[in-house]
């Protein structure tokens, strides 16, 4: 069975648990895994701006002794000029895993199922897993095990990071709050797998709309920009709505003792994190963007070697 990694829950708690100590291991012996030794090529798509997420997988790559190949999703005008499921069975014959930055959770869903080879979310309207598992390993780094940990995600919490915070934490055993306005929070769905997913790992998956009490005690707080790409034209209106949620000093100085502050960036100072906190001693936003990369490496072997068992012999 081709195995993919499109939204947090795709990963039991046991599999995420074993992806995050291998992305761990990684960073310590980073040559240690050559699972794209040929080298074997992985065909890399954006459709929305990038920095970190084409960085870090473009260098991962290369560290598993592979080759990372740019599809232009401009030029290539997937699911415009040919259908996703056509330029999926393409794609599949010429790599060995398709990484994928797009809009509709459904068009990456549809590449999944037509390519043959393991799919990987890059970035979706809906989700952005592999910045939860950089998330989570940083979380380690700096915290120790996962399970019983609070997190706070102040702001939009019904953007990717949000959902994706709701799904991987539970899965991880976190407790997860989040803190966004009327209007601006996970849609229930989100929360009903999440708290599924708890009552497994212990973890707890809580909404409000305080920030102050979304805070109160945490281990962690994240924050995320309050304009996702794709909803720049409604940039003024989210400004206004968001004006409570900024996480500045006098917020962090709720949080728990020796807190740390994340945010997957791009930043937006002033906004939705002041330049104080982004910049100052809680912050562990730049171990994030690296760990981008060892836990992108991880996710990649651990699909292959999943893939690799199959009786079809795909790869
Ligand atoms: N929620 C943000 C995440 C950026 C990495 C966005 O979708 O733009």
């Amino acid at each position: 069975m081709t195995r993919h990694f499109l939204r947090d829950d795709d990963l039991s708690p046991a599999e995420q648990y074993e992806v995050l100590s291998l992305a761990a291991s990684l960073k310590q012996a980073p040559y240690d895994s050559q699972s794209l030794a040929g080298p074997r090529t992985v065909a890399t798509i954006y459709d929305k701006p990038t920095l970190r997420t084409q960085a870090s997988f473009a260098a991962g790559i290369a560290e598993l002794g592979g080759n990372p190949m740019m599809v232009d999703g401009t030029l290539a005008g997937i699911g415009r000029r040919e259908s996703v499921a056509d330029v999926a069975r393409v794609l599949g014959r010429q790599a060995s895993v398709i990484v994928w930055r797009t809009y509709a959770q459904a068009a990456l869903d549809e590449m999944a199922q037509y390519a043959g080879v393991p799919v990987v979310n890059a970035l979706t309207d809906e989700f952005h897993p592999c910045q939860l598992l950089a998330d989570l390993l940083t979380i380690r780094e700096h915290k120790g095990e996962l399970p019983g940990l609070t997190v706070a995600f102040v702001g939009d919490g019904a953007c990717n990071m949000g959902n994706s915070w709701l799904l991987a934490g539970a899965t991880a055993g976190l407790h997860v709050r989040i803190a966004s306005p009327e209007g601006h929070q996970p849609e229930p769905q989100y929360v009903e797998r999440a708290s599924e997913i708890a009552r497994e790992t212990g973890a707890t998956a809580e909404v409000m709309t305080a920030p102050q009490a979304a805070v109160a005690g945490a281990d962690v707080v994240v924050t995320d920009t309050w304009v996702s790409m794709g909803r720049e034209e409604e940039a003024a209106a989210r400004l206004a709505a968001f004006a409570d949620y900024t996480v500045t000093a006098d917020l962090m100085g709720r949080a728990g003792p020796d807190a740390i502050v994340m945010h997957c960036l791009p930043a937006y100072r002033g906004k939705e994190i002041d330049s104080e906190v982004l910049d100052g001693p809680a912050s562990v936003v730049w171990d994030e963007a690296e760990n981008r990369r060892h836990a992108q490496k991880a996710i990649i072997t651990w699909l292959l070697r999943g893939t690799e068992v199959t009786e079809e012999g795909l790869l």
